[in-house]
Parts: structure tokens; sequence; C-alpha cells
């Protein structure tokens, strides 16, 4: 991937955080998901009145691209911000939730690309290298990724 690719990718991730539904906790996050086909699927955080079946950008980005069929994934941009608390930092690393739903679907080589609130920097980190020794269907079905 080009500098410019990733560039283009974090922006996608940023446009689509406008969407973000974050009423409880005031942190609004996008992401982008790249397929091997150049494909760019967008998502965003939703949460919910009763907080546990909040879904976040990563997973609602992932789970439109496999609607449409979309198995094949080379690179996810993540872009938040927290609205109340701007101070708290605005590096939005994939939850744990959202490493073991990549860790499914996506190689271990996947780019993650997690940038700053202004989108114009950005941390390049592996699935591999968040997920370290991760469990992943190989290890129920005896193959790798189906
Ligand atoms: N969140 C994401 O959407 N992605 C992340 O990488 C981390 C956290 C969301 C979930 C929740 O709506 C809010 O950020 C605060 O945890």
């Amino acid at each position: 991937m080009t500098k410019k690719e990733k560039r283009a990718l974090v922006l996608a991730a940023r446009e689509a955080m406008r969407l973000a539904y974050a009423p409880y906790s005031g942190c609004r996050v996008g992401a982008a998901l790249l397929t091997s086909g150049g494909k760019v699927y967008t998502g965003f955080n939703i949460e919910n009145a009763a907080f546990t079946p909040t879904v976040c950008a990563e997973r609602s980005a992932l789970i439109r691209a496999l609607h449409e069929g979309e198995r094949d994934f080379a690179a996810i941009a993540v872009i938040g911000e927290n609205t109340r608390l701007p101070e708290a930092g605005g590096s939005f690393y994939p939850c744990g939730v959202c490493r073991q739903f990549m860790r499914e679907f996506c190689p271990p080589d996947l780019v993650i690309l997690v940038a700053d609130p202004s989108g114009e920097r950005f941390e390049e980190l592996t699935l591999d290298a968040l997920l370290p020794h991760g469990f992943g269907p190989e290890n129920v079905k005896g193959e790798g990724r189906p």
C-alpha cells in the first residue's frame, strides 16, 4: 500500500466518523476497511442505552463488507475523537472484541492504521501484532481460514 492509499483510507474513516452514534460515551469512532480487490467499506460506532449491545466502528465496517460477500481484506483504518475528554488521547486502538472479530476473517498481516483525530498522523500496525497467538478458525476446524 502506498502512503497515498493509506491516507485515503484514513480520510474515509474520518468521513464515516461523522455518522457515529455515540450519545453515551461521546467517543465518535470511524473505520474504513480495504478489501484485497480495492473496495472500501466504512463503519462507525453505534451505542445503545443498554450499553452492552454497542457495536464498534471496526465491527460495523467488517459486517457491512461481509454482507456484500467480501472475504479478503488488506487493511483497516480507525480514527476517533473523545468529544467530552479530548485530553484522554485520540488514538482508538481496536478493542479486544474487535481484534478477535477481525481474527476470524482477516489475515495476520492485515494492516491496521490507527490515526490521530486530525487524520494527519497515523500509526501502522498489523493484526498479528495486536493479537499475538490469537485463537482462530484453524484452531477449531484444523484448517486455515475458510
Ligand atoms: N470504540 C470503537 O468503535 N472502536 C474502538 O476501536 C474502540 C472503542 C467505541 C465503542 C464505544 O462506542 C466508544 O468507542 C467508547 O468505548
